[in-house]
C-alpha cells in the first residue's frame, strides 16, 4: 500500500486537494500561568491513552484533572482526516501526517541486523498522539494474546476481563447494506461491540474488487474465514473495521474523548513534561516547560500523576526523574530515586515487509496514475463519501498461526534449542532477563498453537505485506542526555533473535504461495518487487534485512510484570516504589498482542481509569 500511495501524494498537491478546516475549541491553555497550582490528577501526554483516562477521571465534576501535552491541535487537514490520503504512513511521503509538524520525527539508532539501517520511528506530537498519525486499522488480538498477561503474573488481565473495556471505548457501526447488495458477506456479532464509546469503528463503504480473489485464495489455502474477529477468535482471515467516523468518512481519533465543556478538565498544550518530583516515595509535582530556553514550571499533584507519553517517551521521563537502572542513571550523573532496571527494557514492536505486485482487475490502485479517474474518485468522496478515498487500501487481512505459513516443527526445534536469553543484549539486567525467559517459554510453546497468530498478511492490490506479530527480539529505549528536549535513544534490536528472521523468510514464501493460488492467478497477480532475483533463503534474508520497517506498535518499555520479572508497574499500573504514579500507555504492554495496537490500548486505558477511580 505504502509505495503506491507515494505516487498519489504529489498528485494531491498538484490538484490542490489539501485544505484546512476549522480548529477545535475548548478549555485549552497554552501558558503555564493560566493553570491552577494543583490538580487531583495530572495526566502526562494527551495522546491515545491520556485522553481516555482524563475523560473518565473528569466525569466526576468534583475532581480536577490537568492534561499536559507537548503538541497542539490539528486543523482537520485533508491529509490528516481522509482515509486514503492519510493511511500511507510512509515517512518518505512528506505530505501525510508522518514527517509533518504532528510527528516527533524520531529514528532508531543503526540496527546491526538490518545492515546498520536506522529505522524511521514516527510518533504523534499532537492532541490524539498516534491516533492522528495511524493507519486506522482497528482490530483486537486473540484471546490467548491477552490471557498471557495474566499468566505472566497480572491477575485480572485476560481477554474476558478486557472485553467490556474494549466495548466501552467503541462506537461501532455495522456494515452498510450497500456492501451486502454488492455481495460482500461481512458478518458481525453485536456481543463483541460497543456503541456508546468515543472512538468510531466502521467498515469502509468501498471494497477493491481484488478482495474477492483474496477471500477465495484464503479458502483455497484452507485458512478459516472468521465472521467477527473482535471476540477473541482472531486466527484466520477476516474483515476489519477502521477508526473512521462513518457520517463523513473521516479519521476518528482519541480527541473524541476530550470534552472541552468540562470546567474541571484543563488541557495545557505546547508544553513538555520534563520530570516528576518524588519526595519521600510519593509524587509531589510534575515539572514542565514550553521549550529548551523557557522557564520550567511545576504543578502539584494532589492524588496521582498518570504517565501516558507513549512507549518511547514514558521511559525517558522516568529516567529523567531518577527512576531506572542505577548504572544507566549514574552514567549520566542522575541521582537514583528508584532503582528499577525494567525502565526502557523489554522493548518490542511489530515489523512489516513491503513486497510489490500488480493485479489485472479494474479498478485497482494502479488506476490512481490516471489523474482524470483520481479526481473523479475524489469528487465522489467529497459529494457522496463513497469510493476508494474512504478506505485504507484493503479491508480484509489474515492473522495466521506459525503452522499455517511455516514449518512449525522446524521452528519449534530451533526455539527449543536456544538458550532462552542468549540473544538479549549482554547488558540486560537479571530481573529483565528472568521476565524475558518467561515470555520466551510462551513464545516457544505457542509456535504449535492454532490460536496464536505469528504473522499478519495485509492484502492490497499492489502488495501482500507480511508482518511479524510475535517477535522474539527485545531492545531498549534509553537516554544519552539529561536534556528533556533531546530525543530518547531508540534501539529496538530488530531481528536480533534469528527466529524472527526465520519467521519472515517463511512469511515471504507464504506470500508467494498466496499469489500462486488459482484465485489470485485469475487476476494475474505478478510479483514485481523483489521478483525472480530473490529465490534462495539467503537472498530472502538479505531482502528482509534491507526492507523491513516498523508497523508502529512499540510496546513494553515500562512493562506490567512482577518486579522480579523486570516489571515497572504492578497489575494496577502503579509504579513500583513510588506512591501516586501510574503508567497508562503502550509502555505497560508486557507482550504485544497479534493485532494493530490502538483498539487494545483504548481498552487498557478504560480499565486503567476504573482502577484509578476505585482506589480513591
Ligand atoms: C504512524 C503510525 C501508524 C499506526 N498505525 C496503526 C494502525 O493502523 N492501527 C492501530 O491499531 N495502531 C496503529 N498505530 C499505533 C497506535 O496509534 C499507537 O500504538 C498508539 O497511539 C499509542 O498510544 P499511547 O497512548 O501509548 O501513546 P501516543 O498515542 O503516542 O500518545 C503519547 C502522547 O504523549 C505526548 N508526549 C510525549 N512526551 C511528552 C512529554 N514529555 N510531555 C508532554 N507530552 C508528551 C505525545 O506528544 C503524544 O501526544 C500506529 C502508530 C503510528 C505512529
Ligand atoms: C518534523 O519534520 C518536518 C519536516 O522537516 C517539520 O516540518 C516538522 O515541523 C517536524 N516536526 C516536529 C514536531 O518538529
Ligand atoms: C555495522 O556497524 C558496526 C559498528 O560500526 C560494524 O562493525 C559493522 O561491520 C556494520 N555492519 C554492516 C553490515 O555494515
Ligand atoms: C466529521 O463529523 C463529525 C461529527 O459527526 C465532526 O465532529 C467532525 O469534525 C467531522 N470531520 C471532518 C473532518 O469534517
Ligand atoms: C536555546 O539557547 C541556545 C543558546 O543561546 C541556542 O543555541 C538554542 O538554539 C536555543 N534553543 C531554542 C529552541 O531556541
Ligand atoms: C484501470 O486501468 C486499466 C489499465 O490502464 C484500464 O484497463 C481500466 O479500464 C482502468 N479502470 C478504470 C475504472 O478506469
Ligand atoms: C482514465 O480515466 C478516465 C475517467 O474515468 C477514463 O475515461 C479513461 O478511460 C481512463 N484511462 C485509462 C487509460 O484507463
Ligand atoms: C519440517 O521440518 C522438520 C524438522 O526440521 C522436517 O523433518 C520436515 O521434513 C519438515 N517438513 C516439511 C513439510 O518440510
Ligand atoms: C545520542 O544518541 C543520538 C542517536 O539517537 C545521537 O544522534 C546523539 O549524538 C547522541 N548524543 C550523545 C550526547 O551521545
Ligand atoms: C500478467 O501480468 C504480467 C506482468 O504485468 C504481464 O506481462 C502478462 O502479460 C499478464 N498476463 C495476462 C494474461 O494478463
Amino acid at each position: 500500500m505504502a509505495r503506491v500511495k507515494n505516487m498519489f501524494f504529489n498528485l494531491f498537491a498538484l490538484l490542490g486537494l489539501v485544505n484546512a478546516r476549522q480548529a477545535f475549541p475548548g478549555i485549552i491553555l497554552d501558558r503555564a500561568s493560566e493553570i491552577l497550582q494543583s490538580y487531583d490528577y495530572v495526566v502526562v501526554g494527551g495522546g491515545l491513552s491520556g485522553l481516555v483516562v482524563a475523560n473518565r477521571l473528569s466525569e466526576d465534576s468534583g475532581t480536577t484533572v490537568l492534561i499536559i501535552e507537548a503538541g497542539g491541535f490539528t486543523e482537520n487537514e485533508d491529509w490528516v482526516t481522509i482515509p486514503l490520503i492519510t493511511s500511507s504512513n510512509d515517512p518518505a511521503v512528506g505530505h501525510g501526517p508522518i514527517g509533518s509538524k504532528y510527528d516527533w520525527n524520531m529514528t532508531s539508532i543503526p540496527q546491526p541486523e538490518l545492515g546498520n539501517r536506522s529505522v524511521n520511528t514516527p510518533a504523534g506530537k499532537v492532541i490524539g498522539g498516534g491516533t492522528v498519525l495511524n493507519g486506522m486499522v482497528f482490530n483486537r488480538g486473540s484471546r490467548a494474546d491477552y490471557d498471557r498477561w495474566e499468566a505472566l503474573g497480572n491477575p485480572g488481565w485476560n481477554f474476558e476481563n478486557l472485553l467490556p473495556y474494549f466495548k466501552k471505548s467503541e462506537i461501532f457501526t455495522p456494515p452498510d447494506l450497500k456492501l451486502e447488495a454488492e455481495g460482500w458477506d461481512i458478518q458481525y456479532n453485536p456481543a463483541y461491540h460497543g456503541e456508546h464509546g468515543h472512538v468510531h469503528s466502521s467498515f469502509a463503504p468501498f471494497v477493491w474488487p481484488s478482495t474477492r480473489n483474496y477471500i477465495n485464495a484464503m479458502k483455497e489455502l484452507e485458512v478459516p474465514i472468521i465472521n467477527d474477529a473482535m471476540g477473541g477468535d482472531a486466527t484466520g482471515a477476516y474483515w476489519f473495521t477502521q477508526s473512521v467516523n462513518p457520517e463523513n468518512e473521516t479519521r476518528s481519533t482519541s480527541q473524541g474523548f476530550y470534552d472541552p465543556s468540562r470546567p474541571n478538565l484543563h488541557l495545557l498544550i505546547g508544553n513538555r513534561v520534563t520530570k516528576a518530583i518524588i519526595e519521600s516515595g510519593k509524587v509531589e509535582c510534575i515539572e514542565f516547560s514550553a521549550g529548551e530556553n523557557a522557564t520550567t514550571s511545576s504543578v502539584k499533584v494532589l492524588k496521582e500523576a498518570i504517565l501516558s507519553a507513549g512507549a518511547l517517551h514514558t521511559p525517558q521521563i522516568l529516567l529523567l526523574s531518577g527512576i531506572g537502572e542505577t548504572a544507566h542513571l549514574s552514567s549520566l550523573g542522575i541521582e537514583t530515586v528508584v532503582d528499577l532496571p525494567g525502565v526502557g527494557a523489554n522493548y518490542h514492536d511489530h515489523l512489516l515487509l513491503f513486497i510489490g505486485q500488480t493485479v489485472n482487475v479494474s479498478p485497482n490502485v494502479a488506476n490512481f496514475s490516471n489523474q482524470t479517474w483520481t479526481s473523479e474518485q475524489f469528487s465522489l468522496y467529497e459529494s457522496e463519501r463513497e469510493g476508494p478515498f474512504t478506505t485504507l487500501g484493503g479491508n480484509f487481512f489474515a492473522f495466521l498461526p506459525a503452522g499455517t505459513f511455516s514449518n512449525a516443527t522446524a521452528l519449534s526445534s530451533a526455539a527449543t534449542a536456544q538458550q532462552a536469553s542468549h540473544y538479549l543484549s549482554p547488558n540486560t539486567p537479571p530481573t529483565v532477563r528472568a521476565g524475558y525467559e518467561a515470555q520466551f517459554a510462551l513464545l516457544t510453546s505457542d509456535i504449535s498453537s492454532s490460536t496464536v497468530a505469528y504473522m499478519e498478511f495485509i492484502f492490497g492490490d499492489n502488495t501482500i505485506l507480511p508482518a511479524l506479530h510475535q517477535p522474539f527480539s527485545r531492545g531498549t529505549v534509553s537516554i544519552n542526555s539529561t536534556s528533556p528536549f533531546d530525543n530518547p535513544v531508540i534501539d529496538p534490536r530488530y531481528l536480533s533473535n534469528p527466529l524472527d528472521l526465520a519467521l519472515f523468510v517463511a512469511g515471504f514464501e507464504y506470500a508467494r504461495k498466496i499469489r500462486g493460488t488459482a484465485a489470485m492467478q485469475e487476476i494475474n497477480v505478478t510479483e514485481t518487487y523483489p521478483g525472480a532475483s530473490v529465490m534462495t533463503s539467503e537472498q530472502i534474508e538479505e531482502f528482509v534485512r534491507g526492507g523491513v520497517s516498523t508497523e508502529h506498535h512499540h510496546s513494553g518499555t515500562a512493562s506490567m510484570l512482577p518486579q522480579e520479572l523486570g516489571g515497572v508497574v504492578d497489575s494496577k499500573l502503579r509504579l513500583y516504589g513510588v506512591e501516586g504514579l501510574r503508567i497508562v500507555d503502550a509502555s505497560i504492554v508486557p507482550m504485544v498482542p497479534a493485532a494493530h495496537l490502538q483498539a487494545t490500548l483504548y481498552g487498557i486505558a478504560e480499565k486503567a481509569a476504573d482502577l484509578i477511580k476505585s482506589s480513591h
